[in-house]
């Protein structure tokens, strides 16, 4: 960042990126980002419609524009009005997110991770339990549709001691539909005639009655709560009895903003997080014996606890290993306000910073490598010599996921209690292909035979 000034833009294609990575998807969006990253290095100016957009591949870079010099860069998020995320976290800016993530953040401390974990197991363990048949025989199932059941028990037991699967159907219903539409597959040209057709209408018209269904549910679970509240240990009562600096607590609109924004936020991103993982075993047959292994060392066979989570190491390093080489948040942006230099680049006000932890995970600078599923790398003592810029599933800086901590937990957990009980492995006529959609998930989703959990020596 002390170089001279360079010239007026970064280099980058010349023409506009739009047709290519706009309404119609003929390519995946992350393959045309890194071959543009390829070309014209660590500062890529991508010229779209809506003005330039700089790509920033290295971990200086982020660590700028992320951190130290946080306050030039905000989010974009909550630059319109969103009918689904409401004023929850992910779409706030200013004191009013300050007040709002000061109030959600104990939600996810420590101690109360480690009382979660209890929980983690039983909705792991009675998934895993359900699947017994399946088992039995060699059946075939989809990790993707697997993985969404099993986040979504484990989400509602963490937000509102429920099961959201089982108890509120009209919820996951909601849930489901959103997911579908914010996370479906790619538009097509054939979305494209059907949005002239009158469809799109149609689509819209689902949109806003799966909110209404999901807030009616979210209304009458708070107003149920109001009148009982019963002394849960879950994030809405952590939620409810949480104040600002002024004494307040949260209006009943901003307990089901916080509400949808952890449940949304959540969802997907975790759902697509542990079908990768189980893909990556299932791929990596040294792998699984390894983690098989240390299953077997510290556990013997019982059920996983808070303090024996922490003697996995590397089964921590597996979930860790998956989140660089697919990670779900695989692109987010920020806005310059201000006039700015970066690499003697000068920024104009507006100029967009799309930072992608795909990318990042894969620079060649920073990792050996790139391309390989090596859980070692992030065994305790390897990762203190990382630049801590270089991985970011996470994001980085004060808008960094609030349930990170939380996140690692749940998908260790998960993975450790399904390996206790099963094994699965690939279907090889299934192709798995990853598209970069809201999250980078795989396309046409993972097929896999189930097996009884082998026996370890
Ligand atoms: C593997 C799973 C997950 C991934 C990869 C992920 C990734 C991220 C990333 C990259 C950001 C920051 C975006 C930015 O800086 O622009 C973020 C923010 C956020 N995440 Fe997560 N997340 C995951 C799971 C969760 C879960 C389970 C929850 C809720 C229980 C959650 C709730 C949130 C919220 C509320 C924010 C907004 C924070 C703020 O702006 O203050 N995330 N997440």
């Amino acid at each position: 960042m002390t170089t001279p000034r360079k010239s007026a833009l970064p280099p980058g294609p010349k023409r506009n990126w739009l047709p290519r990575f706009g309404i119609v998807q003929v390519k995946d969006a992350l393959e045309q980002l890194a071959q543009e990253r390829q070309k014209y290095g660590d500062i890529v100016c991508l010229p779209m419609n809506h003005g330039p957009t700089w790509l920033l591949s290295h971990p200086d870079h982020a660590q700028y524009v992320l951190a130290d010099k946080a306050s030039n860069y905000p989010s974009m998020v909550g630059e319109n009005p969103d009918p689904l995320l409401g004023r929850g976290l992910f779409v706030s800016n200013g004191d009013f997110w300050r007040r709002q993530r000061r109030m959600v953040q104990p939600s996810f401390h420590r101690p109360r991770l480690a009382r979660m974990v209890e929980g983690m197991v039983r909705d792991a363990q009675q998934h895993a339990e359900r699947w017994a048949p399946q088992a039995a025989t060699g059946a075939r199932l989809e990790l993707l549709e697997q993985m969404r059941r099993l986040v979504i028990t484990m989400l509602g037991n963490s937000i509102f001691s429920e099961d959201a699967r089982a108890n509120r159907a009209s919820l996951r219903e909601g849930m489901d539909t959103l997911g579908h539409l914010l996370h479906g597959p790619p538009r097509t040209l054939l979305d494209v005639v059907k949005g002239l057709l009158g469809q799109h209408r149609a689509q819209m018209k689902r949109f806003f009655n799966a909110i209404e269904q999901v807030n009616t549910d979210m209304y009458r679970l708070i107003a149920e709560r109001r009148q009982s509240p019963a002394g849960r240990d879950d994030m809405m009562t952590m939620l409810m009895d949480a104040r600002d600096t002024q004494g307040a607590a949260m209006t009943d609109t901003e307990l089901r903003d916080e509400l949808v924004n952890l449940f949304i936020g959540g969802y997907e991103s975790t759902s697509v997080a542990l079908t990768w993982i189980l893909y990556e075993v299932a791929r990596n047959p040294e792998v699984e014996q390894r983690a098989r292994g240390e299953l077997a060392t510290v556990l013997g066979g019982q059920p996983l606890t808070a303090e024996s989570l922490q003697s996995l190491p590397y089964t921590r390093a597996v979930v860790e290993e998956a989140l660089r080489i697919h990670p779900p948040a695989w692109t987010f942006m920020r806005r310059a306000l201000n006039e700015d230099e970066i690499d003697g680049y000068t920024v104009a006000p507006g100029t967009k910073m799309l930072i992608s932890p795909y990318l990042l995970h894969r620079h060649p600078s920073f990792w050996t490598e790139p391309e390989r599923f090596l859980p070692e790398r992030f065994l305790p003592e390897q990762k203190e010599v990382r630049h801590r810029y270089a991985y970011l599933p996470f994001g980085a800086g004060q808008r960094q996921c609030v349930a990170n901590g939380y996140t690692v937990t749940l998908l260790t957990v998960a993975l450790a209690t399904l390996l206790q009980r099963c094994q699965w492995r690939l279907v090889p006529e299934h192709p798995v292909v990853a598209w970069a959609a809201t999250t980078r998930r795989p396309r046409h989703g993972v097929l896999a035979t189930l097996h009884a959990a082998p026996q370890v020596a």
